[in-house]
């Protein structure tokens, strides 16, 4: 089966187990800030990859340009936006966190989306810094970066306790020279790099609690992710329950630049 394929049966970017919840908080995000400014926003979205969350902020009407450094996945994000509605609206652009300043026109954008590249990037402090460059004050940073705690719990149930314990031990949190994350991060180091860059955390949420820990084998029809989705949702809305974001695989954290 192609990845393609495969994306689509996991679903869009909307009802995507790996993306639901973060596309329902965006989506909010985006609604409220067009209402304030009057018009649709400017996005840039570092390490965008093959475009799915950007084509469907452009269909929402808003211009978004994709930051990344492979080649392969800005042509999959071409062929994507060409086949939807808003190809005029979303911009592939080579680069990366590094090079945002030699990138021309993204000055004073709306929103900057970072999702699953923090935690890849060479230099986190500088990427933070760099994105707060290209902020108007007030604009938000929607960050999605791998949770350090989750890693432990899964290390645990397959077994691996050693590794567990690389993962709370270890300064990058990585389970060791076979792990293919270069760094997973703690909610605190996060608000706390953040903070240092001149932002201010507004939400932080645990996202995908359970959908990792859970065989793929059962996650297989649309009926099933469904279900899991509406659990994790309601799981975050009761609080007796809610400390379990802490073990969501990824955490979204929505600042403002100050
Ligand atoms: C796990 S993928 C996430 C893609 C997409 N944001 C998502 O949430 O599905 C990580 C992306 O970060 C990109 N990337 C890696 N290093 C980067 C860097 N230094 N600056 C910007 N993007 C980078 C990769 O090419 C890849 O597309």
């Amino acid at each position: 089966m192609t990845t393609e394929r495969r994306q689509q049966r996991r679903g869009g970017v909307e009802t995507g187990l790996r993306t639901g919840a973060v596309w329902r908080a965006i989506d909010a995000l985006v609604a409220g800030r067009q209402q304030d400014i009057g018009r649709p926003l400017r996005v840039l979205d570092l390490g965008g990859g093959t475009g799915g969350l950007a084509v469907a902020l452009a269909e929402r009407g808003h211009t978004v340009t994709v930051v990344d450094p492979n080649l392969d996945a800005l042509a999959s994000l071409r062929r994507r936006a060409a086949e939807s509605s808003a190809g005029s609206r979303v911009t592939a652009v080579q680069g990366d966190a590094e090079t945002l300043e030699g990138l021309g026109d993204l000055q004073g954008v709306d929103l900057v989306c970072c999702h699953g590249t923090l935690e890849v990037v060479d230099d986190p402090e500088t990427t933070i810094a760099r994105i707060a460059d290209v902020l108007r004050p007030g604009a938000h940073l929607s960050l999605v970066t791998a949770q350090r705690a989750a890693a432990v719990l899964a290390r645990v149930l397959a077994g691996q306790f050693g590794q567990a314990r690389s993962v709370v031990t270890d300064p990058d949190g990585r389970y060791g020279p076979k792990d293919p994350l270069p760094r997973r991060f703690h909610r605190a180091e996060l608000e706390q790099l953040l903070h240092g860059c001149g932002f201010t955390v507004e939400q932080v949420q645990g996202v995908r609690m359970f959908s990792d820990l859970v065989p793929s084998a059962l996650l297989d029809s649309d009926a099933a992710r469904a279900a899991l989705l509406e659990l994790e949702e309601a799981v975050l809305a009761d609080p007796d329950t809610a400390f379990l974001a802490g073990i969501g695989t990824s955490v979204h954290v929505i600042a403002s630049r100050d």
